[in-house]
């Protein structure tokens, strides 16, 4: 059966651009997003991979681990990472998994059959610190990802995690939360110090609590 929100993710041990990476050990006591590519040397996933590179800082503020995935052998990733340093102006910051026998791939359903026999589709996956699957969304080979929204949808789980709010359409960090239906009207005076607004009794909007 695929792999469903709230389940404890495959562990597994596969050789890296970094080393051998025994992944929950790797994964440590933060968060992590696991994201697979089609086939190296391919256009898109070259500009997913700089675009990933320049956007290190921001996941490590968010205390989380990137690593990436293709099913290619590891010396095709390092002949690879120079053309996207060449072509992106980015080195690889982060390791990206040499899966050839397709063993981390098989485990997460990152091969989609109906798309393709021999690529895996553009799996992401953010892992947290339980290392149980707290978001995955699936892209095809021709739709190069939006890392901005893995990272805005990583603000999301980390303050959700924390506090009896959950966030509306669009959100980002610095915006107004919902707080979560189930905390009643003497809980939400307590928790929510900063005031909040109802406008439907299912409806409630507060400050974000974290800031
Ligand atoms: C790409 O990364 O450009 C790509 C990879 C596989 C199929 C189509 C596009």
């Amino acid at each position: 059966m695929a792999l469903q929100l709230g389940d404890v993710v495959p562990d597994f041990t596969q050789d890296s651009t970094e080393g051998p990476i025994q992944f929950h050990k790797w994964i440590g006591s933060g968060w992590c997003v696991l994201f697979s590519h089609p086939k190296n040397f391919t256009p898109v996933c070259t500009t997913e991979l700089g675009a990933v590179a320049k956007l290190k800082k921001e996941f490590d503020k968010r205390n989380c681990k990137i690593i990436g995935l293709s099913v290619d052998p590891l010396k095709d990733h390092v002949a690879w990472s120079k053309d996207i340093e060449e072509t992106q102006g980015a080195k690889l910051n982060f390791p990206l998994l040499a899966d050839a026998d397709r063993k981390v791939s098989n485990l997460y359903g990152m091969i989609h059959p109906n798309a393709s026999d021999t690529m895996t589709v553009r799996s992401v996956f953010v892992i947290g610190p339980d290392k149980k699957l707290k978001l995955s969304i699936t892209y095809p080979a021709s739709t190069g990802r939006n890392f901005d929204e893995i990272l805005r949808v990583i603000d999301s789980l980390q303050l959700t995690a924390n506090y009896k709010v959950a966030t509306p359409v669009n959100w980002k960090h610095g915006e107004d939360c919902i707080i979560v239906p189930a905390v009643s009207e003497v809980e939400a005076k307590q928790l929510f110090p900063k005031g909040y607004k109802t406008l439907k009794p299912y409806l409630r909007l507060t400050p974000q609590p974290n800031l």
